[in-house]
């Protein structure tokens, strides 16, 4: 068996399948849904075979299926897991060309963006095995703006993705220069060097932010994109790493309108509203931030519904998240969840969410996120300097 091969950051692959992770993987399988075509100890003997003989297994079409909904159900950060069941799992596994892999994610988006009716969908591509290493995306989202390092510092666009931005220039990306450049995909295979291709214009669904009272809100210029993807998390399944498995669900305002548009790293853009807002900022005390937040925020919902984008606001998504603990409950299972990202960034205290306390355990299956893919998405990578 060939040695594993080192990541970009060093760190050697963990390319074998963990023998015990699948065995626990496939009787939770089991567990849930009962009915298989394969009873539990042949599958468990067929597994340990396959590993003895070639260091990994292949999971069927059902148990991929599982193992990413389950992925989501256990991914503690997120709020929105109600609907874990319904997850879309696009299996990709056997595309291996950079451009493959490009036509998928095109077809990711479609499907994902669905002309606004937001599906969560999941591609999953080849695992990493210790035959060959499987592919990677660069990108740490499949829609994200580049921001544009200017000769006195300013950055025009996303300052999260002026590293990158830079890095995707230097690859040959054509950049127009502007505050909302979508940035493109970079895809590494194993027999070919990152590959550059630009996202279809026509599968980029954006909104343009208007206010239900302010019709010069508009004039700020200020859009978004329809759909979050995040594309640099590695999924595991009963042992198996899948480092490229892009996933999205839709959005919840505040991550645009409370974090996206206004974090002082991101655009930073309460000023600018309130500015235009006509807002006395001449002390803290006007509470001029948060006057500004509550209307960004009240402009990016209003927006969206109106464009036909599913979005949903802060308050139903945690009645909702609050359905979820008392669903999964009753199914005899514990929810794990991170506090920090489960309570809103806006009106924490006035959700249901906030007031209480969480298990924080790490189950599998579950999304990961490596250094490696880390350093890749700010453009460290392979270049050195990052
Ligand atoms: N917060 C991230 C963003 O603004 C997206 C994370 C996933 N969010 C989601 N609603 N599925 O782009």
């Amino acid at each position: 068996m060939p040695a594993p091969r080192p990541t970009t950051s060093g760190q050697p692959h963990p390319a074998e399948a963990d023998g015990g992770e699948a065995e626990e993987f496939v009787r939770l399988h089991h567990g849930e849904h009962p009915d298989q075509p394969v009873p539990l100890t042949a599958r468990l003997q067929q597994i340990r075979t396959q590993i003895d003989e070639t260091g990994t297994y292949t999971h069927t079409a059902d148990e991929l299926v599982f193992g990413a909904r389950v992925a989501w159900r256990n991914s503690s950060r997120c709020i929105g897991r109600l609907y874990w069941k319904s997850l879309r799992v696009l299996d990709r596994r056997q595309a291996t060309t950079a451009d493959d892999v490009h036509q998928h994610l095109g077809d990711h988006l479609r499907q994902a963006t669905n002309g606004g009716r937001i599906r969560p969908v999941i591609s999953i591509f080849a695992p990493d095995t210790p035959e060959s290493r499987a592919p990677r995306v660069w990108n740490d989202q499949l829609i994200r703006y580049a921001g544009h390092r200017q000769d006195n510092g300013d950055i025009v666009g996303d300052p999260t993705y002026a590293d990158f931005t830079a890095t995707v220039k230097r690859l040959g990306w054509q950049a127009p220069g502007g505050a909302w450049d979508v940035l493109p995909w970079v895809v590494e295979t194993d027999q070919d060097k990152p590959q550059l291709f630009d996202v279809p214009p026509n599968l980029v669904l954006e909104v343009h932010l208007t206010h239900p009272d302010r019709p010069d809100f508009a004039d700020l210029g200020l859009r978004w994109h329809a759909v979050p993807a995040i594309s640099n998390m590695r999924l595991r399944i009963g042992g198996i790493n899948y480092p490229l498995a892009p996933f999205n669900g839709w959005y919840m305002g505040t991550e645009i309108g409370a974090r996206n548009l206004v974090d002082a790293d991101r655009y930073n853009l309460l000023p600018v509203i309130a500015e235009h807002l006509g807002l006395d900022t001449s002390s803290e005390a006007t509470l001029w931030r948060d006057r500004a937040l509550v209307e960004l925020n009240v402009a990016v919902l209003h927006s969206f519904t109106q464009a036909g984008v599913k979005i949903s606001d802060h308050h139903t998504e945690s009645r909702h998240f609050m359905t979820h603990l008392a669903k999964e409950a009753k199914q005899g299972r514990t929810v794990p969840a991170d506090w920090s990202w489960i309570v809103p960034p806006v009106s924490g205290g006035i959700t249901p969410v906030f007031h209480r306390y969480y298990e924080e355990a790490d189950q599998r299956p579950n999304f990961y996120l490596d250094d490696d893919a880390k350093a890749r998405g700010k453009g460290g990578c392979p270049f050195g300097h990052g």
